[in-house]
């Protein structure tokens, strides 16, 4: 019997440091991160503060999501928190804008979960449609990793570079941000670099994060550069 005494015991130590880890990791829309009852309150705030203006509700569908897919909740929440509402903004507490959150995920149909959304996880949980990320909108705001060549004329190149992720930043990552990004790895894409000020001569052959507005083009995919930032002065693999 004694193996069945201590694995009471030893199982939760066994168990719960995995747990901590699986709650720190991304995940998506899909699930299930907010309760009903947190969407029914985040109704009435939308009711109370909202309404006025967005007569016709919360935005829905593909509006929805070329606003927000491929980002984290983060950028929902803070945009919203610091613009709205329009004649008040930053007015409700936390606690609104999460419920509200909460609501705008409900009338888009990403089913409910158990617990509620909570303010520190929003920057794990990403929007997007169902069956994975699909590919990032035109003209949207990205970050990108490569190495940064140059190309007769004067034109700069990212080379090597990663898949285009989805950014509400349009400055050099740091903190967080920067930290996810050293995970990163190079990739196969390749992207002329539109304007970038700056010129970026001093990072010229080194591995560099670059920001820009997408812009997808048969005869080759281009960044309207917003940033370049340095990340090693080699571009290995
Ligand atoms: C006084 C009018 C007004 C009020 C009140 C207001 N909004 Fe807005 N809201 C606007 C306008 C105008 C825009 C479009 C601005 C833009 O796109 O730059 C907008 C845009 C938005 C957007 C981004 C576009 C979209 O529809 O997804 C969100 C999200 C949003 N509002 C949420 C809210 C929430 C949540 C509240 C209540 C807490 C709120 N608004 C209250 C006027 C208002």
């Amino acid at each position: 019997m004694r193996p069945f005494r201590i694995f009471p015991i030893i199982g939760p130590m066994l168990f719960t440091p995995a747990v901590i880890v699986l709650a720190m990791q991304v995940q998506t829309v899909w699930a299930g991160v907010y309760t009903d009852a947190q969407a029914m309150r985040g109704k009435a705030q939308f009711e109370t503060h909202c309404s006025t203006c967005h007569r016709a509700g919360p935005r829905t569908g593909d509006a929805f999501m070329q606003n927000w897919s491929g980002t984290n909740l983060s950028s929902l929440f803070n945009q919203m928190k610091a613009s709205m509402p329009a004649d008040a903004p930053s007015s409700l507490e936390d606690e609104a804008y999460l419920d509200i959150a909460a609501y705008m995920l409900q009338v888009n149909a990403f089913p409910a979960g158990s617990s509620e959304l909570k303010f520190d996880m929003l920057k794990n949980v990403r929007v997007e449609r169902q069956g994975g990320p699909g590919p990032v909108p035109n003209f949207a705001l990205v970050q990108v990793i490569g190495c940064l060549t140059q190309a007769p004329g004067n034109v700069w190149m990212l080379a090597k570079a990663s898949e285009p992720v989805r950014t509400k930043n349009p400055e050099a990552s740091k903190d967080d941000e920067l930290k996810n990004l050293e995970k990163t790895g190079l990739g196969s894409q390749n992207f002329q670099l539109m304007n970038p000020y700056p010129a970026p001569d001093p990072h010229k052959g080194h591995k560099v994060e670059v920001k820009g507005f997408l812009i997808r083009d048969p005869k080759g995919d281009r960044l309207n550069v917003t940033s370049v930032q340095g990340l090693a002065p080699a571009c290995g693999d």
